[in-house]
């Protein structure tokens, strides 16, 4: 028999089971989710018949088939529409609650969750039975599962300024239930300077600050974001790889991405998880942290963010894993001793586990 050459193995390199075991198991924040994004089918057919509203669907695996998006705007169609049966601060709860629940099963230990009042006040909706009833729902997760969860209140960049401004007066006497602002929705066409003068008030007010930008649009929106909306993390920001001193600034300056691998599989911004560009984020030194996004729609909850991109692309392994996960924790806008007591948890696991960190 030959004798074959003594290969050297990572602590790091380990079986696919065991890491997406480990993947599936490390405390973890989540800094990027929708709760519009979470609406499950089922729950829009429930909520439809509570509601007494007709849906355009026969079934749900009529609407399931209906996920098959070529870009973010085929994406946002259907998901304002499935947005269309929540009603009342009840429904607000139970939106919430179905994603709190699977989130604490998942080990995630914090999560900041955007939310799209426009989406609701136009038709009709109180602001004050969206927020309440979400807000309930976080507070029953930390009273119920310890769950620390928080919420960012994201303005419709397809709307107007005007209409931006209307609505943060109305969020005004709720002030104590949102810790932020985000901007979501339509990219292309609809660059950060658009809101310039709402984040800069929302700035005043002591809010923090979040924006979508370099998800479709181009890597000049996410210097925009930082530039003129002052935006603490980069929500997506993919595609600041189109402009190498972007890339050294934000990795200078340490501002988090919240990357969505799965959403960006199924919106088409990279064609296939194997060609996402994670690891060029994560080699470049950026805060790269993984999040779900909207995963009622694209196939699935934070894990399975995690662990797919990892079956996808060999190359990140265990280290890798441990560098997301405590990213998520250092980019929260939790306070510094939380994200402390989470980042000693997480290295228990990984001590457990036998991963050197
Ligand atoms: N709203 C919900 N998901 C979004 C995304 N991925 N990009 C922009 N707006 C969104
Ligand atoms: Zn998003």
């Amino acid at each position: 028999m030959p004798i074959m050459p003594a290969r050297s193995v990572s602590p790091h390199a380990m079986p696919a089971e065991r890491l997406a075991a480990l993947l599936r198991r490390m405390p973890k924040a989540e800094l990027h989710i929708h709760i519009e994004g979470a609406l499950e089918p089922e729950l829009i057919f429930r909520l439809a018949e509570r509601n007494g509203l007709p849906l355009a669907w026969p079934s749900v695996e009529a609407l399931r088939a209906a996920y098959a998006f070529t870009d973010l705007q085929s994406f946002l169609d259907l998901y304002y529409a499935g947005a269309g049966v929540l009603r009342t601060e009840q429904d607000f709860f139970d939106l919430a609650w179905s994603y709190l629940e699977r989130a604490a099963a998942e080990q995630v230990l914090h999560a900041e969750i955007f939310f799209d009042p426009q989406t609701h006040t136009a038709r009709g909706v109180p602001f004050e039975a969206v927020i309440t009833g979400l807000e309930h729902a976080c507070r029953r997760a930390h009273a119920e599962f310890g769950l620390s969860a928080r919420l960012i209140l994201c303005f419709l960049r397809h709307l107007s300024e005007e209409e931006a401004f209307a609505t943060l007066e109305q969020a005004l006497p709720h002030r104590h239930h949102f810790i932020g602002v985000g901007l979501d929705s339509s990219e292309r066409g609809h660059p950060p300077a658009k809101f310039a003068r709402v984040f800069a008030r929302c700035r005043a007010l002591g809010l923090h600050v979040v924006a979508h930008a370099g998800e479709e649009g181009p890597a000049a929106y996410v210097a925009e974001a930082l530039d003129l909306l002052g935006a603490e993390r980069i929500d997506h920001g993919v595609r600041c790889v189109e402009d190498p001193a972007l890339v050294q600034r934000l990795a200078r300056a340490r501002v988090p991405l919240t990357v969505c691998p799965l959403s960006n599989a199924r919106l088409r911004v990279f064609p296939t998880l194997a060609a996402h560009n994670l690891p060029a984020l994560l080699d470049a030194g950026l805060v790269v942290t993984v999040n779900s996004d909207d995963p009622a729609y694209f196939g699935g909850y934070l894990n399975r963010n995690f662990v797919e991109i990892f079956a996808a692309l060999p190359q990140l392994d265990a280290r890798h894993a441990y560098r997301l996960a405590r990213n998520s924790f250092e980019a929260s806008f939790a306070p510094a001793a939380d994200q402390a007591r989470w980042i000693a948890r997480l290295d228990a696991v990984f001590a457990e586990a036998g991963v050197p960190v």
